[in-house]
């Protein structure tokens, strides 16, 4: 049995939109995670949150809302939202690198307040309504900080403790450090999710095999870069790719147009797409892609590439 499979969170990617649409057409996914919902400084909510996060815009998938809190005060807050749009799970961000995130405490600047990470987790496993999951990296500066902190996420019922092999100061760049992560499989007795570059079937089939027992594995760029790869790493294969990359091109455009306004918004969300997608497009055609300035030559551009990259196939 293959090792369950996760879409990790990626701000700015993978939205309500994205997901649908990736659920309809390539599926293969245990888990959608959503982008870190966060606060405004009044404690407000954002409004591209709470659309995210509707349950209206989220059928047919399961998905888990991740949080972004700094405290027990914020985790109260994001918890009682994600529990009244009828969700039963909900993960903590302990991961985030940004600059700004990490000064204000939030994210991988939790790694080193021990004592707030505590308190966040009391307030969130008191509800007993709710799973909770974390996502965190295995250090700040080194790799090997986690494994000290483990005793504290251990003291928790948590649902899942996912790990970024890599620390803040790489932030997304970088050898993911598996010697450190097999460290702390070896000692866990949480379910435990690996994440850092599954980028192909083989990349999935190592980790598989050296780390048997995971709950499960979390992917984040490679299923942008190959939205086939979760079906690929369990068994599925596809006669006619190009037409579901455009199939689901076209579902992303249809989705993307009636919440955006104007054609160079449009074409500029949709254009987000191909910072990821189909790494091994020739380069002449990506630029034709991201140069277009109408929706009818951004089109052509696509279909285009498409058909060409997979006619090699
Ligand atoms: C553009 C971008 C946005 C991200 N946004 C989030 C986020 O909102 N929450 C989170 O926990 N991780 C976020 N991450 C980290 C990913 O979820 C993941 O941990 C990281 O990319 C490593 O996995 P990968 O190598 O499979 O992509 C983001 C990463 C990138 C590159």
């Amino acid at each position: 049995m293959p090792h369950q499979i996760q879409f990790a969170p990626l701000q700015g990617y993978t939205d309500a939109i994205y997901r649908n649409a990736f659920n309809t057409i390539f599926g293969s996914v245990e888990t959608y995670y959503s982008p870190f919902l966060r606060l405004e400084n009044d404690h407000s909510f954002r409004n591209k949150d709470l659309y995210d996060i509707n349950p209206a815009n989220n059928t047919g998938l399961n998905l888990v809302p991740q949080i972004l809190p700094k405290n027990a005060k914020e985790t109260a807050i994001l918890t009682d939202l994600v529990v009244k749009n009828g969700y039963r799970a909900v993960d903590i961000n302990m991961g985030c690198p940004f600059a700004m995130v990490v000064k204000s405490g939030r994210g991988s600047g939790l790694l080193v307040q021990p004592e707030e990470i505590k308190a966040i987790l009391t307030e969130a496993c008191n509800r007993t309504d709710l799973t909770v999951s974390v996502k965190i990296r295995l250090g700040h500066d080194t790799p090997d900080e986690l494994l000290q902190l483990l005793p504290v996420f251990e003291q928790y019922p948590l649902g899942r403790l996912t790990v970024h092999a890599r620390t803040t100061k790489q932030q997304y760049i970088g050898q993911c450090h598996t010697g450190h992560f097999a460290q702390i499989y070896q000692v866990a007795k949480l379910p435990l999710v690996y994440n850092g570059d599954i980028n192909s079937l083989q990349d999935f089939e190592a980790i598989s095999a050296q780390f048997p027992k995971l709950a499960g594995v979390m992917m984040g760029r490679g299923l942008l870069m190959n939205p086939f790869l979760a079906a690929e790493c369990h068994g599925l294969t596809f006669e006619d790719k190009a037409s579901m990359i455009l199939n689901f091109h076209d579902q992303l455009a249809e989705k993307y147009s009636r919440k955006l306004c104007g054609e160079a918004q449009i074409l500029a969300k949709l254009k987000t797409i191909w910072d990821y997608l189909l790494p091994d497009i020739e380069k002449k055609r990506r630029k034709a892609i991201v140069k277009s300035r109408t929706y009818n030559s951004y089109n052509t551009a696509v279909s285009e590439s498409v058909k060409s990259y997979f006619a090699n196939e």
